[in-house]
C-alpha cells in the first residue's frame, strides 16, 4: 500500500513504482508482491472499507485535488486495499502503474475512452469476447468512435490496409475469447508502431503467469480479473496496465500533450513521463466513469493471486489431457486448444512463459443441436455456466449466449461455429472430468 509515500510526487508513488526492491521471482510477487507490512500490522492486505480520508491542513487536501502529491482522497479514484491490488498486479505484469476497475468491461472502456474521442477510430482482432466487440461494433459507434475488426491471422499488409488517419489503437486478446488463437505479437506491435498507435492486449485468459505482454510491444494490458485472477468464481472486477513505453507526445495524442483544465492545467505526458496513461486514466475517467473497484473484492482477488502459480499449470495440464480425450472420441467432431494445434503450439513456445495453453479449450459434437442440449444436460462434474476460469470445469454454446447478438458471418469471423462447446476446464481430478465427458458425450 501507498501509505509511506504521501510526501512524494503523484508520479513517484503511484502503487506501480513501490515495486519489489528485491526483484523477486513470479511466484514470490503472487503471494506477496505490492503489500509490504510495517512492524505490528496485518501480514495479509488488510480491507480498508473506508469511502474517506482524513486530513491534517486544505493545502495537503489541494495538493493531493490537483495530483501534486499522491494520496488517498475518495475512493472511487482510489482505496488502499485496491492499491495493494493494484500494485501486485502490475509487478506481475511488468508495467509501471495499474488501475482496479468496476469489471473488465469497465477495464477495456477505461483504456479506450482514455485514448479517444468522436471521430476516432479503433482497430481490433476479430476474435474478442462478446461483450468487448459489442463495446467496440455498437455502443462506442454512438459516441463517434468507429471500429474495424481484422482476422488476427491475416497478412500484417492486410491488416495495415484497414489504418486510417483517425486510427488511435489496435486491440486483441492474448488467447481470444472463445476463438483461442495465440496472438502474433510481433506483427501486431510491429504494425502498432509503424502508425504510431499503441497496442492493447487483454491478457484475462492467459494471465501474466502464461505471458506477459509488455515484453512483445504490447503498450497496455486489461484483464477481467474475473476470470484466473479470481479463479474462484467469486468476484467482478478488472484492471488496466500502463507499459510506461508509449510515447503520447507524437502528435496524435493532444489530451496527453496538452493542458487539462480540470486538473489546474495538469500537462500528463510532461508531468508524468512514465504513467502518463494510468494517471490520466484515474484523474478523468475512474473520476468522471466511476467504476472503480470495491475494497472486498480487491481483497479477494489478491488472494486469488496467490495462488496463481499453482492453479494456471493445473488448469493447463487438465486442459491438455480432456483435449487429447475428446480428440479421439467418436461422438466428438472437431477439438480446438492452443496447447494441441500446430499454430498454437508455435506461438506459445515463443511468446508463453510455459509450455501450456490455459485452461480453455473448445469442440464440437457430432450431430445438431440437439446433441449439445443433451450433452450439457448429461453432464455432472461439469456445469453449464456462463463464466470461464473457475476451478471448477465449466462449459458454455457461445452462440446462443455470450456471442448471441452476432450474425452468422461475424460469429465466422470471430472463430465461433455453430456447433463450438467452450470448456473451461477446472482443477478437479482428471479422470473424473474424462469420465463425466465420456458418459454425456456416449
Ligand atoms: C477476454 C475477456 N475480456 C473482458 C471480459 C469482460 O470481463 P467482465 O465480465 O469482468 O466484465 C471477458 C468476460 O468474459 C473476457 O473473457
Amino acid at each position: 500500500m501507498p501509505k509511506k509515500a504521501s510526501r512524494k510526487s503523484a508520479e513517484a508513488a503511484t502503487p506501480a513504482l513501490l515495486a519489489d526492491p528485491a526483484g523477486w521471482g513470479f511466484d514470490t510477487r503472487c503471494v506477496q508482491g505490492g503489500y509490504a507490512p510495517g512492524f505490528g500490522e496485518p501480514r495479509i492486505l488488510p480491507i480498508i472499507q473506508s469511502t474517506t480520508y482524513k486530513y491534517d491542513d486544505i493545502d495537503h487536501v489541494n495538493r493531493i485535488m490537483t495530483l501534486q502529491e499522491f494520496g488517498h482522497k475518495y475512493s472511487r479514484t482510489s482505496n488502499p486495499t485496491v492499491a495493494g491490488f493494484e500494485a501486485r498486479m502490475n509487478l506481475l505484469e511488468g508495467g509501471t502503474a495499474a488501475v482496479a476497475t468496476a469489471s473488465g468491461q469497465a477495464a477495456n472502456l477505461l483504456a479506450i475512452a482514455n485514448l479517444v474521442r468522436s471521430g476516432d477510430h479503433v482497430l481490433a482482432a476479430a476474435q474478442l469476447y462478446g461483450g468487448t466487440f459489442t463495446l467496440l461494433n455498437s455502443t462506442l459507434g454512438k459516441f463517434g468512435v468507429t471500429a474495424s475488426f481484422f482476422d488476427p491471422e491475416a497478412p500484417a499488409d492486410e491488416i495495415e490496409k484497414l489504418v486510417r488517419p483517425q486510427t488511435r489503437l489496435i486491440l486483441g486478446e492474448t488467447i481470444g475469447n472463445p476463438g483461442l488463437a495465440v496472438l502474433d505479437f510481433e506483427k501486431l506491435s510491429g504494425i502498432a508502431k509503424a502508425h504510431g498507435i499503441p497496442f492493447l492486449v487483454d491478457n484475462s485468459l492467459a494471465t501474466a503467469w502464461l505471458c506477459q505482454p509488455f515484453q512483445f510491444g504490447a503498450n497496455i494490458v486489461t484483464y477481467s480479473a474475473t476470470k484466473y485472477v479470481d479463479g474462484h468464481a467469486t468476484s467482478i472486477g478488472g484492471v488496466v496496465i500502463d507499459g510506461g513505453n508509449f510515447d503520447w507526445t507524437n502528435g496524435k495524442f493532444p489530451d496527453f500533450t496538452t493542458p487539462d483544465p480540470t486538473y489546474n492545467g495538469v500537462v500528463y505526458a510532461e508531468k508524468f513521463p512514465q504513467t502518463a496513461f494510468l494517471i490520466k486514466a484515474r484523474a478523468q475517467f475512474l473520476r468522471d466513469f466511476g467504476g472503480c473497484l470495491n475494497p472486498m473484492n480487491a481483497f479477494l482477488f489478491n488472494l486469488g493471486l496467490e495462488t496463481l502459480h499453482l492453479r494456471m499449470p493445473r488448469h493447463g495440464e487438465n486442459a491438455l489431457r480432456l483435449a487429447h480425450f475428446l480428440g479421439q472420441h467418436p461422438k466428438v467432431a472437431w477439438v480446438n486448444y492452443p496447447g494441441v494445434n500446430p499454430v498454437g503450439k508455435q506461438r506459445i513456445a515463443r511468446y508463453f512463459r510455459h509450455e501450456n495453453g490455459s485452461g480453455i479449450l473448445t469442440f464440437g459434437i457430432k450431430g445438431n443441436l440437439d446433441a449439445v442440449r443433451r450433452f450439457v444436460k448429461r453432464l455432472r462434474v461439469a456445469a453449464l455456466v456462463v463464466h470461464v476460469a473457475d476451478v471448477r470445469t465449466g462449459v458454455l454454446h457461445p452462440a446462443s449466449s455470450t456471442h448471441a447478438q452476432m450474425n452468422e458471418q461475424e460469429l465466422l469471423a470471430a472463430g465461433i461455429p455453430p456447433d463450438m462447446i467452450r470448456v473451461s476446464v477446472g482443477i478437479e481430478d482428471i479422470t473424473d472430468l474424462i469420465a463425466d465427458f465420456d458418459q454425456a458425450l456416449t
